[in-house]
């Protein structure tokens, strides 16, 4: 039996060797790491969920995800459980409950960390990321590592990862990048996209449109005091473009997408120059300046263009500048 064994081991090997050298003997094999294509993956349903100990929690993570103001949001009765500063939902950016692809979907997150993180500066966790957006895009508080609702949230996220190996490489994950048009975003431009695709749901002041019951939105604010906060990932032209291309106006979707890119940047542009709740202490973000993304708008930078163009692009010449310091920082050492 263990001579069996061996052989097959042998033989295993060798069709290892022949597809590493069928690579050109790049060093990770494709075959070592699991790839899930999200766009054809079919999420659990949540009406499958049990009512055991787990089940529960995942419940209630489901509830914290799609109803985060009447459940965490800033007015709830309860002063100990407004954790969030405004009453955005999570799913109002993460997509049908943290399904949709393309949209940030959490398919599959539970097996990407801990993972090293630019903004912070150092291996994090999935609560860390969790509460980065807790801090950020709901404008609020962490949640307490050991409460019931961050065990909620990390339920939630593990059994929507369910069936999905932990390393795997996702596609359908994060956003879609657009196309950048090498110019500056055009404001006036963005301002006349979002009057004619936009404003019908968002309003003309940005302000949103309340639900008929209950703290949380029908059509969610992309500006002013109950939005997302200047340190948001959303806040990020490019991250803002790339959500904003492939999943709006509502219903849309990354296989065809509305928006063309240039009117995508442009409006996102345009959003990201409206006021909008200001985050304490962002100059602590991204310890190393080489690792801050290029359209981050606020400062210290590692280079030396200006706030408003690391605000509205282009990118390109940063980026080029930022490689050329990485270089140089790279000799020094
Ligand atoms: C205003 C939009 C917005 C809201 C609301 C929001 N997020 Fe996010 N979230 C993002 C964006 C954009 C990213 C990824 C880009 C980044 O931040 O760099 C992200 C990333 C994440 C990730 C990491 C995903 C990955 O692929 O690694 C997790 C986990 C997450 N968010 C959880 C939450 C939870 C939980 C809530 C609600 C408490 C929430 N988010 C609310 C926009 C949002
Ligand atoms: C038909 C209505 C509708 C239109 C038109 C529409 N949106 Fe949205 N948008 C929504 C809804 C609803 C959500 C929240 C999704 C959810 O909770 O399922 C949303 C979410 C968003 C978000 C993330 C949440 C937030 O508040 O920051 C952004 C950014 C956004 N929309 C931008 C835009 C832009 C830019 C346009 C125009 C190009 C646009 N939307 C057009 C309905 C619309």
């Amino acid at each position: 039996m263990r001579r069996l064994i061996c052989l097959v081991s042998v033989r295993l090997l060798s069709v290892v060797a022949l597809f590493a050298a069928a690579n050109g003997g790049s060093g990770v094999l494709a075959a070592d790491v699991a790839q899930i294509n999200l766009t054809e993956w079919t999420p659990p349903d949540i009406s499958s969920v049990g009512d055991d100990a787990f089940g529960k929690l995942v419940k209630y993570g489901y509830a914290l995800m799609t109803d985060t103001a009447n459940q965490i949001g800033p007015m709830v009765s309860d002063p100990a459980r407004r954790y969030s500063g405004n009453n955005l939902s999570c799913q109002n950016c993460h997509l049908k409950a943290g399904t949709q692809p393309y949209a940030m979907p959490l398919t599959g997150v539970w097996g990407q960390f801990p993972q090293y993180r630019g903004r912070e500066g150092e291996v994090g966790t999935l609560e860390d990321r969790i509460n980065g957006c807790m801090e950020r895009s709901m404008n609020g508080r962490a949640l307490p590592l050991g409460g019931r609702e961050m065990k909620a949230f990390l339920a939630f996220t593990k059994w929507a990862s369910t069936g999905i190996p932990d390393g795997a490489k996702l596609t359908g994950a994060g956003a879609l990048n657009v196309k950048e048009p090498g110019r500056a975003a055009d404001l006036a431009n963005g301002r006349q996209v979002y009057a004619q695709v936009c404003a019908t749901c968002h309003g003309n002041d940005g302000l949103g449109q309340r639900a008929a019951g209950g703290n949380s939105y029908q059509f969610p604010p992309l500006w002013g005091p109950d939005s997302y906060n200047n340190g948001a990932g959303m806040a990020r032209l490019l991250s803002a473009a790339a959500f904003i291309k492939h999943n709006m106006p509502l219903g849309t979707t990354y296989a065809a997408p509305v928006l063309s890119d240039q009117d995508a940047y442009d409006v996102a542009g345009f959003i990201n120059s409206a006021e909008r709740p200001q985050r304490a202490n962002l100059d602590r973000d991204f310890p190393n300046r080489l690792q801050k993304p290029v359209d981050t708008a606020y400062g210290p930078y590692a280079d030396d263009f200006s706030p408003e163009q690391h605000k509205l692009g282009p990118f390109d010449p940063i980026r080029a500048k930022v490689k050329e310091l990485a270089a140089q920082a790279a000799a020094q050492r």
